[in-house]
């Protein structure tokens, strides 16, 4: 079964061609981030419009990377949601539309399911149940995996997302957007031991997660510093990268202390680590030390950390294998957790 995955729910246009006999044929994505880089953040208007011009060449492109006319498909799974409304529903509507010409069936898939799923495309990928740290920009969750489709959460962040976090510190240190790769770029020159920023929650034994505190210490160690009227440009240059370095180890610490947490308290061994934030080095490495705690840890391949194609190619595949079916209404779900799954809302 040739599925079509489409995904659009915020500056990524993501289309793949996933087979259930032969995995991932073809995928393709094209960012927005030139776009809305100007504005500092997403502009949802854009956003919606530049979908709309990439939706159609990019399923050709895919067609002809994979070897494929467009009558070989015979699904369409599209991002449902959560996400910005108008984004989901140009995705919505393209794989309603086309599954209807091909009179084939079309899915909505949840977002967050597709970067759970997502290190499933991989050559070593982690068998089920495991412990899945999704950390994206929207989302931060501990989630005990027992199965495709069969989600408990244990635990997530009561403010702000880590994705948010370092797009909200990096855009106070002047970076651009999106400022997740650009803060860890200027950490590697920082030293992590120069500021010292807190650990929010990690006294606490629940798995939820707060990191709009941390944020928040690293806005006032910023502006203390440049209220000082000595400073040069380069002390000003090397504290920016100091806090950076602090900032990205406080916000790993977090991460990698609550997922160690999260392993015991449901006596599990595998951890998957999914979502933009995934592609963190400093996080894999230190990810990669509970290794020799006796875990087993697992990736997305970089380009699958952020938004893509194939996750919802994947996901809504595995739906459609297991007999899920949808009406062919046109809706989306902006808010849309994930537990909700379970319910079969
Ligand atoms: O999963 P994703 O592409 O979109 C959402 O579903 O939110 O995640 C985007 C987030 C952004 O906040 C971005 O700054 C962050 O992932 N990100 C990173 C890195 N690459 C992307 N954060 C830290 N380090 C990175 N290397
Ligand atoms: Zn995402």
């Amino acid at each position: 079964m040739i599925t079509l995955g489409i995904e659009s729910s915020c500056d990524e246009t993501g289309l793949a061609l996933y087979c259930t006999e032969r995995g991932l044929l073809a995928h393709a994505l094209f960012s927005q981030v030139d776009l809305h880089a100007l504005y500092g953040g997403v502009v949802p208007e854009l956003a919606s419009r530049d979908h709309v011009r990439r939706l159609v060449p990019l399923t050709r492109q895919v067609c002809r990377e994979a070897a494929i006319e467009l009558g070989d498909i015979d699904a369409v799974a599209y991002t449902a949601g959560p996400g910005l409304a108008g984004a989901l529903l140009t995705g919505a509507m393209m794989a309603r539309g086309l599954a209807w010409s091909l009179q084939c069936p079309a899915l909505g898939v949840h977002h967050l399911e597709g970067h759970v799923l997502a290190p499933m495309l991989e050559p070593e990928a982690p068998e089920f149940p495991f412990v899945c740290l999704l950390v994206s920009g929207g989302h931060t969750q501990l989630i005990h995996v027992q199965a495709p489709g069969d989600y408990r959460l244990l635990g997530e962040s009561i403010d702000d997302a880590a994705g948010e976090a370092f797009d909200k510190t990096a855009k106070m240190l002047g970076l651009s957007y999106p400022g997740g790769p650009a803060l860890s770029k200027l950490a590697q020159s920082g030293n992590c031991e120069v500021v010292s920023l807190p650990r929010p929650m990690m006294d606490r034994a629940d798995l939820d997660f707060s990191f709009s505190g941390l944020k928040t210490a690293a806005i006032t160690r910023f502006k203390a510093f440049t209220d000082r009227t000595d400073v040069t440009d380069e002390e000003l240059g090397q504290f920016k990268a100091d806090l950076a370095a602090a900032f990205e180890q406080a916000v790993v610490d977090v991460l990698i202390g609550k997922s160690r947490r999260a392993l015991r308290q449901t006596g599990l061994s595998r951890l998957v680590i999914s979502g933009g934030v995934s592609a963190n080095r400093q996080l894999r490495e230190a990810a990669d030390s509970l290794e020799s705690e006796g875990m087993q840890v697992f990736y997305p391949r970089l380009e699958f950390c952020t938004d893509n194609g194939a996750m919802i190619a994947l996901a809504g595949a595995s739906r459609l294998q297991r007999g899920e079916k949808s009406d062919l209404a046109v809706s989306v779900k902006p808010r849309w957790p994930l537990e909700s799954l379970m319910m079969g809302q």
